[in-house]
């Protein structure tokens, strides 16, 4: 068991005021994923688990507490450092994927890996390859546009996942997928978890997903309440 932790955060809130609106989300969150585990949350609609997901992203700033990401305290660096870190070690796939949609699948999967260091070629071989294994290698030059849903949901998948993050952050990720489909992608983040030791955080509202995973923590109105654990 590899003790290292990959990312965590320690009495996170998050609070939005706005005129009168005056909404506490978060109320205190503190939680530790260790390299290569993989963990679920649950919880209702609205008791903040995108929420939390975007702070642990450095997507959103929390209102107060601390985020440490690969050892490093997100809060305290540049948003440029904060950019390279979070394309380094980080993979979102998001409640409503953002594909660039002037851009076909190939070269949406592929950005990562530009922004990174690699060659035009190598990125693009990758991300072929990649996306045949959502099922999608017949789509590699369509736009987001012009897919389904649960099409544009892989390919989104597959951007995630194609730098090969420490961590790997999905808000229902096998959300709007048919069965068959979805315990594909469960196959594919099992193996990177497996093959490269990555991380996988998911919120989901499936418990048959949750319950294969290591830990299944419950949400309730901006807090943690108990943790399942399986050893
Ligand atoms: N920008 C915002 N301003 C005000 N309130 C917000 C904002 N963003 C989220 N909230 C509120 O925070 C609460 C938690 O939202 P969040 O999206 O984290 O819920 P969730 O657990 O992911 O729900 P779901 O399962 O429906 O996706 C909600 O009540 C929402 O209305
Ligand atoms: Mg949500």
């Amino acid at each position: 068991m590899n003790d290292e932790i990959i990312l965590q955060c320690q009495g996170l809130t998050k609070r939005y005021q706005q005129g009168e609106l005056d909404v506490q989300v978060l109320k205190g969150v503190d939680l530790q994923i260790h390299a290569g585990s993989r963990v679920a949350i649950m919880g209702a609609s609205g008791s903040g688990k995108s929420t939390l997901l975007h702070l642990l992203g450095g997507l959103e700033k929390p209102s107060s507490g601390e985020v440490i990401l690969d050892q490093v305290a997100i809060n305290k660096i540049s948003s440029s450092k904060l950019a390279k870190l979070r394309n380094r070690s980080l993979g979102f796939i998001y409640q409503f994927h953002h594909l660039l949609g002037e851009f076909s699948l190939l070269e949406n999967v592929a950005m990562p890996l530009l922004i990174g260091d690699k060659s035009i070629k190598e990125a693009q071989h990758l991300a072929t390859e990649l996306l045949d294994r959502v099922g999608l290698g017949h789509r590699v030059k369509h736009k987001p546009g012009e897919l389904s849903g649960g099409e544009r949901q892989r390919a989104a998948i597959a951007r995630a996942l194609i730098n090969k993050p420490k961590c790997v952050l999905a808000d229902e990720p096998t959300g709007n997928l048919d069965s068959k489909t979805a315990e594909n992608i469960y196959q594919l983040m099992q193996e990177l978890n497996q093959e490269l030791h990555v991380s996988f955080l998911i919120v989901t509202h499936d418990a048959d997903l949750a319950n294969r995973m290591d830990t299944v923590l419950h949400m309730e109105d901006g807090l943690i309440v108990d943790a399942l654990t399986e050893e």
